[in-house]
């Protein structure tokens, strides 16, 4: 069997990224946080204090991302979080990033999140799980994230954004934010990381 490629997709604070990252350890598989790629991309461009909705800018910056540029600590935040999604919306910027994330996945096998894994990067992907949760239940959890980092925040102003969000990633034209047909949904309202991560495993060892 050529190695198994994992995709956890899902809105924003449902709980992939955790999620994906137990899943590979559990099963010895690298993991791609794909949201980098679009944070590290929005990050360049502001830099240079361009604007994020711009193709040009935003595909040349996807173009150039180093290793270096996803290691960065200022990739979250509300102003990383409006700028990656902004210039996820550009079709130039996808497919700047599209091989790099197939090339890291097709060798050795992957457990990879983001918004379009299992219905644009990898459609072939022999187990694709949308993890999702309410807006509240996400809200709240993206909430005392950033206040277990130090992030001063308001409640509602995080639920606002974050709606915001999902609703750019699911509108927009290009590989928006949508189960596959094959996907399994994994609603995280009512569970913690240990259920999730049970549930999400046994699906793992079912269809493997
Ligand atoms: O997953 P994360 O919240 O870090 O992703 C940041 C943004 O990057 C998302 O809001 C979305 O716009 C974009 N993204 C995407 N496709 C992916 C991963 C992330 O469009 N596979």
């Amino acid at each position: 069997m050529t190695a198994p490629v994992i995709a956890v997709d899902g809105p924003a604070a449902a709980g992939k990224g955790t999620l994906a990252r137990r899943l590979a350890a559990e099963l010895g598989l690298p993991y791609l946080d794909t949201g980098l790629l679009y944070r590290a991309t929005g990050r360049r461009v502001l830099d240079a204090a361009g604007d994020p909705r711009d193709p040009a800018t935003a595909a040349a910056a996807a173009r150039s991302l180093s290793p270096a540029d996803l290691q960065r600590s200022d990739l979250r935040g509300p102003e990383a979080d409006r700028a990656a999604s902004a210039v996820a919306a550009i079709p130039e910027v996808r497919a700047a990033l599209l091989d790099w994330q197939r090339a890291f996945g097709r060798t050795h096998g992957a457990v990879l999140d983001g918004r379009d894994i299992g219905t644009v990067v990898f459609p072939e992907a022999p187990v694709k799980l949308f993890v999702t949760a309410s807006t509240e239940a996400r809200a709240a959890r993206r909430w005392r994230e950033l206040l277990g980092r130090g992030v001063a925040a308001e409640l509602a102003t995080v639920a606002t954004e974050m709606a915001a969000r999902d609703a750019q990633d699911s509108a927009r034209a290009v590989a928006p934010l949508r189960p596959a047909e094959d996907a399994v949904v994994l609603d995280t309202t009512e569970l913690d990381a240990e259920a999730a991560f049970a549930a999400a495993l046994a699906l793992v060892r079912e269809r493997l």
